[in-house]
């Protein structure tokens, strides 16, 4: 018979947002045997962030046991021996099944019963497939996606197996970008396909878009806009030979990587936990409709204070962020305030980098050089007479702050070719 193991504290997941919660767990004063950590990967809990940028490096690649969190935030590396010391049980390579928050109650795939007092989800999410769009051929050796180690490995394989070689990339995101200027980098040439007029869509302006498309450009890259995959020509081997496109084109390719946006795990709670922009819906302390049970990082839809509004961010600070802030909220409940979360992306590809904090809504200022090349330019996002957003490429670490600090302030903005003319030094003397 099934006897299966309690646990004060379960965290479902075991990606970032759980290592996080773990150092916050500890930092907080855990005993010995409360907490328990259940994940599918077989390695403990990393920043996933490297696996686009270090990790594909053709020399000296980031490789684990270096970026297991929380280096990303400059703390400590959480190794499986720091949670063994700390008397965290890491269940890995072990699949949740099935939930049931009424018993709280996890079955995992080895048929265990695991229960918790409380749970924190952290299940994150999956990157969307072809098939879900009616493109046959995810499963070919070449075709690549990119959301955990093993992927990162197929994907350095089919790198590998491509010297000189030429590569598609479908779909103008984050994965899209970060991936594009590494095949670049390992000398791959590259063929971007997106449906959408420029790359990053969700995020920046044609404008901004068209800065990184010309550097991109200039490192070799075409762009082929405005269409998508239609299907693959494969061989006898079952490997992709060519892509053919929506509006006819035909691209020759030794391998394809796809990055057309996630879905975040929420299918164990359907019908046991409320949803919200399909993610957990979650109360100012990351707390879900059942109250024995929090969400956090991607897969958690939880109040964005500033904004007046319920969201689910896809990006590493806010699964950090709200990780800490769930733990506080469980082990103090009584010191713990709301969550009030400035949203902050970014992103790094070749020698560039750009942050980005706040809400892309309203109208848009920009400000310094985006002649092209390794310039610093930024703008501003104004809605409803008070500054909401702002990006900055190429900024210095004060510089970071200082937008970011702005932008908390929500000042009101009266007047916006005055803001133009102070660009950058708005925020800096904000
Ligand atoms: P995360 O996906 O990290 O972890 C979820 C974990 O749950 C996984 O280990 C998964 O296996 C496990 N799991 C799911 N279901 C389970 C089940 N039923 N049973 C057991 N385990 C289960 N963001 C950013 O701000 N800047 C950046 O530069 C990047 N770069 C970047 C690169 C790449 C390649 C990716 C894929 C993503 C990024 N991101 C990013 C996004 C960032 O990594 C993401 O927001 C966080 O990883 C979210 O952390 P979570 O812990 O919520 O999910
Ligand atoms: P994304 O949402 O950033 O981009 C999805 C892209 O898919 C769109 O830009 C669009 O061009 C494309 N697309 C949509 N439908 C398509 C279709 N039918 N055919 C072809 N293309 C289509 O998602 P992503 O790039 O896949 O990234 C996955 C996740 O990883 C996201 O949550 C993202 O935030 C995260 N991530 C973040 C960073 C970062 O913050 N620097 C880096 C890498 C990944």
């Amino acid at each position: 018979k099934n006897m299966g193991r309690a646990f004060v504290y379960v965290i479902l997941g075991g990606g970032v947002a759980a290592g996080y919660a773990a150092l916050e767990f500890v930092n907080r004063g855990l005993s010995i045997g409360e907490l328990c950590i259940i994940s599918q990967e077989p390695v403990a809990p990393y920043e996933r962030p490297a696996l686009s940028k270090g990790f594909l490096l053709p020399e000296a690649p980031a490789r684990l046991p270096s970026f297991h969190t929380c280096v990303g935030a400059n703390e400590e590396r959480l190794t499986p021996k720091w949670y063994k010391e700390h008397g965290i049980e890491l269940i890995l390579g072990t699949a949740v099944k099935s939930a049931d928050v009424k018993r709280k109650t996890l079955l995992t795939a080895t048929g265990e019963t695991i229960s918790y007092k409380i749970l924190i989800v952290a299940t994150g999410a999956r990157a969307l497939k072809l098939e879900e769009f009616g493109v046959t051929g995810s499963d070919a050796e070449n075709v690549c996606y990119l959301r955990d180690i093993a992927d990162a490995n197929r994907l350095v394989d089919a790198i590998q197996s491509s010297p000189g070689g030429n590569a598609v990339v479908i779909g103008g995101g984050y994965i899209g970008m970060e991936c594009a200027a590494s095949l670049v980098i390992n000398k791959i040439n590259v063929t971007m396909v997106f449906p959408e007029e420029h790359c990053m869509a969700r995020l920046l302006t044609s404008k901004i878009a068209s800065y990184y498309e010309e550097y991109y450009k200039s490192k070799g890259v075409d762009f082929i806009k405005g269409t998508v995959l239609s299907s693959f020509d494969f061989d006898s081997d079952g490997k992709v030979t060519a892509v053919n496109l929506r509006d006819g084109r035909k691209i020759s390719v030794d391998m394809v990587v796809v990055g057309i946006g996630i879905r975040p795990n929420t299918g164990l709670f359907e019908g046991q936990l409320t949803l919200e922009k399909g993610g957990i819906k979650v109360n100012g302390k990351l707390q879900s409709s059942n109250s024995s049970v929090y969400a956090i990082g991607d897969v958690a839809a939880f109040p964005v204070k500033i904004f007046g509004e319920t969201r689910r961010l896809e990006h590493v600070d806010a699964a950090r962020k709200s990780a800490r802030h769930a733990v506080a909220a469980i082990m103090d409940v009584d010191k713990t305030d709301e969550f009030d979360y400035l949203p902050f992306f970014y992103s790094r590809v070749f020698t560039l980098s750009w942050q980005f904090y706040g809400d892309n809504a309203g109208e848009v200022v920009y400000y310094g050089d985006m002649s092209g090349g390794g310039t610093t330019f930024g703008a501003y996002w104004v809605s409803k007479g008070h500054l909401v957003g702002a990006f900055l490429e190429g900024g210095t670490k004060e510089e970071y702050e200082a937008i970011a600090k702005a932008t908390r302030l929500r000042p009101e903005i009266e007047d916006l070719g005055e803001l133009e003319r102070q660009g950058l030094g708005f925020a800096v003397t904000t």
